[in-house]
């Protein structure tokens, strides 16, 4: 995980960069140099990774689209609006493991889907946003969101199962990640994303 490492690396020693969102300069209170310099991190580092520390996503219904219209990764559905979707591709293809960039967004059926806040949210959730979703043939409505206490339809605790992934696979459960499995088939499964009313 070059780029986690790097990220790592980046934040202790970064100390001013460029927010490329706002355009701003941004002090982030490090004691490396009364320039601004850090030793061993390139601007083009320290501009990603303030960008990424300041950057969040806080997702509104219609951001939640048709199953089909995001990235399908062994049955689950990936898509990321803040232009992260090769990176969370990636760490989700190689199923090796690693933390999703912010603005990711899995589900695996169209009433259900964790999308991914900035560091720090909510470390319980492992800043994982729970929803629960209401859809139709008109598109999506928000019926619950939050963090570690959102439960679904069944009375579930999303945390409370998904927490039980292995810590590398970052709250993915699948179904050799270490959670409790799901009560269903993977048929049934299957035709719920099938079935999913909205357009494409
Ligand atoms: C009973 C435990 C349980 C509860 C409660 C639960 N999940 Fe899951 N979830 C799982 C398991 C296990 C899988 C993997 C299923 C598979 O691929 O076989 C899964 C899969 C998912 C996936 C696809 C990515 C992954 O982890 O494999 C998403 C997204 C998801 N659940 C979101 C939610 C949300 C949101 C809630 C609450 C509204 C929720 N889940 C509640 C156990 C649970």
């Amino acid at each position: 995980m070059t780029r986690t490492t790097r990220l790592q690396t980046a934040l202790v020693t970064a100390c001013f960069a460029v927010a490329i969102s706002s355009g701003a300069m941004v002090a982030c209170g490090s004691s490396s140099g009364s320039d601004g310099s850090a030793a061993t991190s390139t601007s083009a580092d320290k501009t990603t990774t303030t960008a990424r520390l300041t950057e969040d996503y806080k997702a509104q219904a219609a951001d939640f689209v048709n199953l089909h219209a995001m990235t399908v990764v062994r049955g689950f559905f990936v898509s990321n609006k803040l232009g992260h979707l090769d990176e969370a591709l990636a760490i989700a293809r190689a199923n090796k493991g690693g933390v999703y960039p912010v603005g990711t967004i899995i589900q695996l059926v169209p009433q259900e889907a964790m999308v991914k806040r900035k560091p720090g949210w909510n470390p319980a959730s492992k800043d994982w946003e729970f929803f629960f979703l209401d859809v139709s043939a008109k598109g999506t409505t928000i019926a619950v969101r939050g963090a570690d206490e959102v439960e679904n339809r069944f009375g579930g605790n999303c945390a409370s199962c998904h927490k039980a992934a292995e810590p590398k696979f970052d709250f993915v459960c699948e179904n050799d990640h270490g959670c409790e499995p799901l009560p269903i088939d993977h048929k049934v499964i299957e035709s719920i994303q099938r079935a999913d009313p909205r357009p494409l």
